[in-house]
């Protein structure tokens, strides 16, 4: 009898409290997890599922006044802006003649060009010509317009941290006031002034938290991969190499870090996990991830989007032919917030089981 008055005494305290907008932490224990639980899937856009829906697009959408970019959601996320809880992964196709309007925002935006040439970004003034493999960049708040003067289709992902941006309510945006930004610095400057490795111009005294450097040409980024094909490397990311910001050595923007790594001909590397989500575009080769036991399969153009803590492990399935991933992370942000940790599988041997193979979730 007691009992059952305490209850529903409770139970209307309970009542009373919430409608007050007051929970009790005794409500709230199990959020505090002994490790991340993220919302986000390990997901993968197969290039082709996209391929033809980037094509498609070309057809039915203009570019008017937004680009043609075809957003990358996580199926776990609810229909939110986001790859992952912090990252948005997007593939943009422009046609010849085509130009997206010049506008700016304060979210960080990164691209790594997929397929094409010709096609150009302009950015603060300069204008930064594409080619296949290129990783060119929009630092926050910088005018930026892209133009396509060639004669074939230019794609290529785009990487930026619009769900960070709106977790801290620091978005902006605004449109230019003209179609494009006046050029007001000769074309691949950045890379004249600060693109020659461990040479930094000592005059140039201002040191912008994003790097100065907007192009990573493919040329220089394949050159030091196969430099290196021979060395030793990570047990869990193989020939891995970060862009770095010339003047600093440091992540080459402030919410994100940015990596190309080599995986040789039947190269299996070792499972690890690291808190912070990233995103990761096979720019070469085939091979596959097992990612908390879900092996996806990949292949040259596919995306794949992971979430913080899980445990992975990359291998290239090819016995002759490189895999080459460029991948983005959220890093910087986890470091910057003494939240970063990273740790190796304890499972036998450095290898997971592996329980289930990948298919993606057609709604
Ligand atoms: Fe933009
Ligand atoms: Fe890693």
């Amino acid at each position: 009898m007691t009992t059952e008055v305490n209850t529903a005494t409770s139970e209307e305290f309970h009542q009373r409290m919430h409608a007050s907008h007051m929970y009790g932490l005794w409500e709230l224990a199990s959020q505090m997890t002994q490790h991340p639980l993220p919302k986000m899937l390990p997901y993968m856009w197969p290039w082709s599922l996209v391929e033809p829906i980037v094509r498609e697009s070309c057809d039915v959408v203009p570019v008017g006044n937004e680009r043609r970019a075809l957003q990358l959601f996580n199926p776990g996320l609810g229909g939110r802006w986001a790859s992952t809880n912090t990252l948005i992964a997007a593939v943009q196709v422009i046609l010849p003649g085509e130009v997206a309007p010049a506008h700016r925002h304060t979210p960080t935006a990164i691209r790594f060009i997929m397929e094409g040439s010709g096609a150009y970004t302009a950015v603060d003034g300069e204008r930064i010509y594409m080619e296949p493999g290129d990783f060119i960049l929009t630092p926050s708040w910088a005018w930026h317009d892209h133009g396509n003067d060639a004669t074939g289709r230019v794609i290529w992902l785009d990487g930026l941290d619009i769900p960070l941006v709106q977790a801290l309510e620091a978005m902006f945006f605004q449109p230019y006031s003209e179609r494009q930004v006046p050029l007001t610095k000769p074309a691949a400057q950045s890379a004249r002034l600060f693109g020659h490795a461990s040479l930094a111009p000592a005059w140039v005294k201002e040191k912008p938290a994003a790097s100065p450097l907007l192009i990573y040409p493919w040329t220089k980024t394949y050159d030091a991969l196969m430099s290196l094909r021979d060395s030793e490397a990570s047990p869990y990311e193989g020939i891995v190499l970060e862009y770095t910001h010339p003047q600093t050595g440091g992540h080459v923007m402030p919410t994100m870090a940015c990596y190309t790594q080599l995986i040789r001909p039947g190269e299996q590397l070792l499972a690890h996990r690291h808190t912070g989500s990233s995103v990761f575009y096979v720019a070469q080769g085939q091979g596959r991830t097992i990612i908390n036991g879900i092996e996806f399969v990949w292949q040259r153009g596919d995306v794949v989007a992971l979430p913080s803590w899980v445990l992975y492990e990359h291998a290239n399935t090819s016995a002759t032919e490189d895999a080459i991933l460029f991948s983005i992370s959220d890093q910087p942000v986890l470091e910057a917030m003494s939240l970063y940790r990273e740790e190796a599988s304890e499972e036998d041997g450095g290898h997971q089981l592996v329980t289930s193979a990948f298919e993606p979730v057609i709604v």
